[in-house]
């Protein structure tokens, strides 16, 4: 059985006050419109999925393109039943549409469906034989929904007659509690020979997908509901304070997942955890950590209070120690990290590495054993393996005007307070005396000393005292 799915994204979202398509702001990592082609993505293969777009359409579509959807343009947006008649030519075709023949229509600002009631709607349209199903929902505050008639004499409860927009309701219809989802099920055919005959809103003079419930209707066709129960996955974003309701819905069932699955995460209400997170069994989240992006974390780790981690993958065993920051970084199996640390831009620490506090990496790949533990400044290095880099070591990679690499060989040993002004390379097994000022190449094996020798001057104290006095 054909499906093919659209789904309407080219509003702006007036109700957001926003610059920026709604459809783009993000719920737990994710623009809105990504959770919806992620629920969609079971239903159907990518190019039969049709997104619409009109405002910010360029935005949309760069960020929809790796999932391979289609797009159609809808410009000006003039309503719902408009966005669906701009994708005629793409999905009517002139031999005729098989009765079998479905479409999902769904809106780009509902994040929170899920796969699995969509299939549902889907097999209660495809054994129904009515013209369309749509989800309809209870909810205590139905404001800003459109209500949904249902024929209370009718031969199924679940017949709907007629759905009333929010502002074009009389007080009556006003107090019906149940409410378009917005998540429809049509039979193809009959949907495209009957979407011509809607008429603009007579106030808003925007074309309303939702009065096809009346027109095909009035031809005898019938329309019926899929009530569901729990309206929790149908909240329609309109407004920031339910795009802050669908975060914590979103994060809530990221957090329930993963523990599902074998992490432990100490007070789940505290973390802060994107959709597109992972993490393997055993590894322990710790309270009020942020992990962001394509961050992928091994078995076994700990990721301590307060840490952020961005687009970073940690292997198995790693441990995060609390209030570090790591973004767009890769950390080996066993590597102990921070607290205080931050690692940013490309960052590669190997196997069983130690970074220590307020120790920043900066595109530098640190060898597998080596340690920087307290207080450094480590950019755009090559660090061997088993080194130590001592407190205070600063790669001085900026001359003011261009970056500089620092290259330090297998098994070196930087005494504390040393500053390598690169570009230098510092050989394998090489000694850098503490303090030293490192502008040369230091041959493998060396003892470095870039420092000013000390001079001890016996009985000066006194001396100075007995001149005083
Ligand atoms: C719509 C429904 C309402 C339902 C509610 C559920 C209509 C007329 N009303 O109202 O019955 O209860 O959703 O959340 O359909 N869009 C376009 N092109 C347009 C207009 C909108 O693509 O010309 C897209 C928007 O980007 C958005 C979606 O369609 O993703 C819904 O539009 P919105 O304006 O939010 O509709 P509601 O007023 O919420
Ligand atoms: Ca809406």
């Amino acid at each position: 059985m054909k499906t093919s799915v659209v789904i309407l994204a080219a509003g702006l979202g007036t109700r957001m006050r926003s610059k920026r398509a709604k459809v783009l702001h993000r719920a737990a990592g994710l623009a809105l419109v990504e959770h919806v082609v992620g629920a969609a993505r079971s239903l159907t293969a990518p190019e039969n999925m049709i997104v619409v777009t009109g405002y910010q359409a360029a935005e949309v579509e760069a960020l929809l393109q790796p999932a391979g959807v289609k797009f159609v343009r809808q410009e000006p947006p003039r309503g719902t039943g408009h966005a669906l008649e701009c994708c005629r030519a793409s999905l009517e075709r002139p031999e005729g549409l098989l009765a079998e023949e479905l479409l999902m229509v769904l809106y780009g600002d509902t994040p929170l469906l899920s796969a699995a009631t969509l299939e549902r709607l889907r097999e209660e349209q495809a054994h129904s034989g009515a013209a369309a199903t749509l989800i309809t929902t209870a909810l205590d505050d139905p404001s800003g929904y459109g209500r949904v008639i249902v024929d209370a004499h009718g031969p199924v409860e679940a017949i709907v007659e007629d759905i009333i927009e929010d502002r074009d309701c009389d007080a009556e219809q006003r107090s019906i509690g149940i409410i378009n989802s917005g998540i429809y099920c049509f039979r193809a055919d009959l949907l495209w020979h009957h979407l011509g005959e809607v008429q603009p809103n007579p106030v808003s003079g925007e074309y309303y997908l939702t009065d096809m419930a009346r027109i095909l209707t009035a031809h005898g066709h019938a329309v019926r509901a899929l009530h569901i129960e729990d309206p929790a996955e149908l909240l329609g974003i309109n407004t920031r304070v339910e795009l802050a309701d669908a975060d914590r819905i979103l994060r809530q069932r990221k957090t329930r997942e993963l523990m599902l699955s074998g992490v432990t995460i100490e007070r789940p209400e505290t973390v802060c955890i994107d959709a597109s997170v992972s993490a393997g069994a055993d590894t322990v989240i710790e309270p009020f950590t942020r992990l962001l992006g394509r961050t992928r974390i091994g078995e076994d780790c700990r990721i301590g209070a307060g840490a952020i981690l961005e687009n970073t993958e940690l292997a198995d065993r790693v441990i995060i120690r609390p209030y570090t920051v790591i973004a767009d970084s890769r950390i080996d199996a066993g590597a102990q990290i921070g607290p205080f640390a931050r690692l940013r831009m490309g960052v590669h620490a190997e196997a069983d590495t130690r970074i220590g506090n307020f120790v920043e990496l900066k595109n530098t790949r640190l060898g597998a054993g080596s340690k920087s533990q307290h207080l450094a400044y480590l950019g755009d290095a090559e660090i061997g393996a088993r080194s130590n880099i001592g407190a205070g070591t600063i790669t001085c990679n900026y001359d003011g005007a261009r970056k500089h690499g620092t290259t330090i060989g297998d098994g070196a040993f930087v005494g504390s307070n040393s500053t390598l002004v690169a570009p230098v390379e510092i050989g394998a097994d090489s000694y850098i005396a503490a303090g030293s000022v490192i502008t040369e190449e230091v041959p493998p094996g060396a003892l470095a000393l870039g420092r000013g020798r000390q001079v001890n001057k016996p009985g000066w104290v006194a001396k100075r005292r007995k001149k005083k006095s």
